[in-house]
């Protein structure tokens, strides 16, 4: 999807009338980049339900850090538990969680105790985060339209998980927000938008910049490097070593120099197919000024 202001207003709206018929909201992320897959410009409606933030995909998010923004988002107020749709860990705590956040809301109206009824929810996400496999997984059966490629997600049911939670059927599709550059390399590096959208080239000058500084073993065992750049702020060091990949790869061209393009697609490859190991892009350290 290509998004434009009148589609943003228009997914607010929707989702803001959507709100109303539930009682937890659930903001699904990328474990790999909560930030970046985060919207901003949706949390002060978000703020208005009780709410849990789900760290999807965290089969292939680093562990270790996943915890550092669980904590994060602890110190934020927000419930976040990690979840990986695809094999179904972690999801039954989400009905869980859901009724806790209904429970405190029931506590506040000074109704303790009881339960009256299903809990009502709504997934909220950027494209390609993981909803439908969610909702799926949820549901036990192929409920929503799953696919590889962002935007997938069309047309409003209620889907019923057991007797305690029920999930509006079509999940709010938020968009992804770019203005930071860094914001759109992490989108595109994990497949959240289109890689047409940035260069490839670019994108990968820039992961690569980043697995130096923080996964140095990750590139070392995956391309048989042995010695990295020391000063990543040098891009001619980087350029070399992406000549390196690209070299061990077979990515040349005619002439026998190194065909960067090619190179950047292996590395955004393995990067993506987790041939380079659990990689999270953003850690809360990074941010802790957000
Ligand atoms: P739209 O329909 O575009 O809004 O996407 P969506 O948010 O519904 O995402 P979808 O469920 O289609 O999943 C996108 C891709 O992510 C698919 O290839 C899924 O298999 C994959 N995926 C979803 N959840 C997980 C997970 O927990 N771990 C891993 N490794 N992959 C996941």
């Amino acid at each position: 999807i290509q998004w434009f202001p009148g589609h943003m207003a228009k997914a607010r709206r929707q989702i803001e009338e959507r709100l109303k018929l539930i009682d937890v909201a659930i903001e699904l992320l990328d474990a790999r980049i909560p930030l970046s897959s985060r919207n901003p410009m949706i949390d002060d409606i978000l703020a208005q339900k009780p709410r849990i933030v789900l760290l999807n995909k965290a089969d292939i998010a680093d562990e270790r850090i996943t915890k550092e923004w669980i904590r994060y988002f602890a110190d934020r107020k927000l419930k976040a538990l990690p979840v990986e749709s695809t094999t179904g860990k972690g999801v039954k705590e989400i009905t869980e969680a859901a009724k806790e956040k209904m429970a405190d809301k029931f506590a506040a109206m000074g109704r303790k105790g009881i339960q009256p009824r299903a809990v009502r929810a709504l997934i909220v996400g950027i494209p390609n985060v993981g909803k439908s496999t969610l909702i799926n997984r949820l549901a036990g059966r192929s409920a929503a339209a799953t696919g590889d490629r962002p935007g997938v997600t069309k047309a409003q049911q209620w889907i019923r998980i057991g007797s305690e939670l029920e999930l509006l059927d079509t999940p709010g599709i938020l968009w992804p927000k770019f203005e930071e550059e860094w914001v759109g390399y992490h989108l595109a590096a994990t497949g959240a938008i289109k890689d047409e959208i940035l260069n490839s080239e670019d994108i990968a000058f820039y992961i690569l910049k980043y697995l130096i500084r923080e996964y140095p073993k990750a590139l070392e065992e995956r391309y048989g490097i042995e010695q990295l750049p020391e000063d990543t702020e040098n891009p001619h060091e980087v350029v070399e070593l992406m000549e390196q990949i690209g070299r061990k790869r077979g990515c040349l061209q005619s002439g026998g120099s190194v065909n960067l393009e090619k190179a950047s697609n292996v590395i955004l490859r393995d990067l993506r197919t987790e041939k380079l190991g659990r990689i999270s892009l953003e850690r809360p350290s990074d941010f802790e000024a957000l």
